[in-house]
C-alpha cells in the first residue's frame, strides 16, 4: 500500500473497501462507547489554506477518539518558506500531516519529500476522504453491492467530483455527471475514467438523460473556494442544474440527495430537497469522522490491519 492518501487511484479496489470496512467498524465502536487507541502517543499536523467546517473538526475529533493529538497550521504554503523545507521540518516532530491546498502539486511534492504519511484533505483537484465518507453513507442506504447502484453528480465536474470518478475506476459503481458545456471534469481523470472505470461513466450535459434511473443525486457548490469572482457568472450557466423536486422526481423514486456541504441553499439545491426525508447530507458529514479515522489509523500505522 502507498505511504500517502492523496488521490483514491493510488489504491486499489480491495484496499478502497477495505478503508471503507474498517470506517464501518470504527463507527460501531464510537457508537458501543469502545476505545480505540490505535494512535496513542501520535501527532498529526493540520494544514488549512482555505477554510473549512467539516474537515478540520473530524480530524481534531478523530485523532482525540484514537488517542492522539493534532497541531494547527493555518498558513498558504511557500510563502514563508518553501512546501519542501516546511515539509522537512514537520516531519522531524510529527507522524502524519494532513493538508488542504488550493494547488494539487503542493500536496504531492510534500508527500514525496517526506517519509510520514501525507493527507489530501482537498485541493482544487481532489478531495478523496469527501468519497470515502460519500460511498460509506451510501452503502448504509443501499447495500453494499455498489454495481448495481447509479450516482448522478449534477453541476460542477470539480474536485468532488474528480474524486468520485477516482472512486469509479477502481471499484465498480456507475457514475454520471451531469453538467454545463464546459464544466466537465479534468480532462486527465476524465480519460482514465473512460478507459477504466468498472461500471458505466458518462458525462452528459441533459439533465432528464442524466439523472434519470439513479439511486442517488449528488451536487455540490457552483463556485468552489477560490473561484469567488466567477460566482455570479457561474449562478446563471448552472441555473438549469439546480437540484430541486422536479429534478429528484427524475431520479428512481427511492434515491437519495447527497451534498458534500457546505451547500448553498437557493443555488444548487432547494430547501426543500436538502430537508427532504431523502437526504443523506449529514450521515455523509457524520462518516466523514469514521472514514478519515480508518485512513489516519491505516496510514499513520504503517499500512499495517488495524483491528
Ligand atoms: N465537505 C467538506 O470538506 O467540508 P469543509 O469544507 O467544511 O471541511
Ligand atoms: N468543491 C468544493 C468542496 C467543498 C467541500 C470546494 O472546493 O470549495
Amino acid at each position: 500500500m502507498v505511504k500517502d492518501f492523496i488521490s483514491l487511484a493510488d489504491f486499489n479496489g480491495d484496499e478502497i473497501l477495505a478503508f471503507l470496512d474498517l470506517a464501518d467498524k470504527l463507527k460501531k465502536m464510537v457508537k458501543d462507547g469502545a476505545p480505540h487507541p490505535l494512535l496513542s502517543g501520535k501527532t498529526l499536523a493540520l494544514i488549512f489554506e482555505k477554510p473549512s467546517l467539516r474537515t478540520r473538526l473530524t480530524f481534531q475529533i478523530g485523532m482525540y477518539q484514537l488517542g492522539g493529538k493534532t497541531v494547527l497550521i493555518d498558513d498558504i504554503l511557500g510563502r514563508r518558506e518553501s512546501v519542501s523545507d516546511m515539509a522537512h521540518n514537520l516531519e522531524r516532530w510529527v507522524d502524519g500531516i494532513m493538508a488542504r491546498t488550493y494547488r494539487h502539486e503542493h500536496v504531492v511534492e510534500m508527500a514525496q519529500c517526506v517519509h510520514v504519511p501525507v493527507i489530501n484533505a482537498l485541493t482544487d483537484l481532489l478531495h478523496p476522504c469527501q468519497i470515502l465518507a460519500d460511498v460509506q453513507a451510501l452503502r448504509e442506504r443501499k447495500g453494499a453491492d455498489l454495481g448495481s447502484l447509479k450516482v448522478a453528480f449534477v453541476g460542477d465536474g470539480n474536485n468532488v467530483f474528480n474524486s468520485w470518478a477516482n472512486f469509479a475506476r477502481r471499484v465498480p459503481i456507475n457514475l454520471t455527471l451531469v453538467c454545463p458545456p464546459g464544466y466537465e471534469a479534468d480532462p486527465e481523470i476524465t480519460a482514465c475514467a473512460q478507459r477504466e472505470a468498472k461500471g458505466e461513466f458518462v458525462i452528459t450535459h441533459d439533465v432528464s438523460a442524466g439523472v434519470r434511473g439513479a439511486d442517488a443525486v449528488y451536487t455540490d457548490v457552483w463556485a468552489s473556494m477560490g473561484q469567488e469572482d466567477e460566482a455570479a457568472a457561474r449562478a446563471e450557466i448552472f441555473a438549469d442544474y439546480q437540484v430541486n423536486a422536479k429534478l429528484m422526481a427524475l431520479a428512481k423514486p427511492d434515491a437519495v440527495f447527497m451534498h458534500c456541504l457546505p451547500a448553498h441553499r437557493g443555488q444548487e439545491v432547494t430547501d426543500e430537497v436538502i430537508d427532504s426525508a431523502r437526504s443523506i447530507v449529514f450521515d455523509q458529514a457524520e462518516n466523514r469522522l469514521h472514514a478519515q479515522k480508518a485512513v489516519l489509523a491505516t496510514l499513520l500505522r504503517g499500512g499495517k490491519q488495524a483491528i
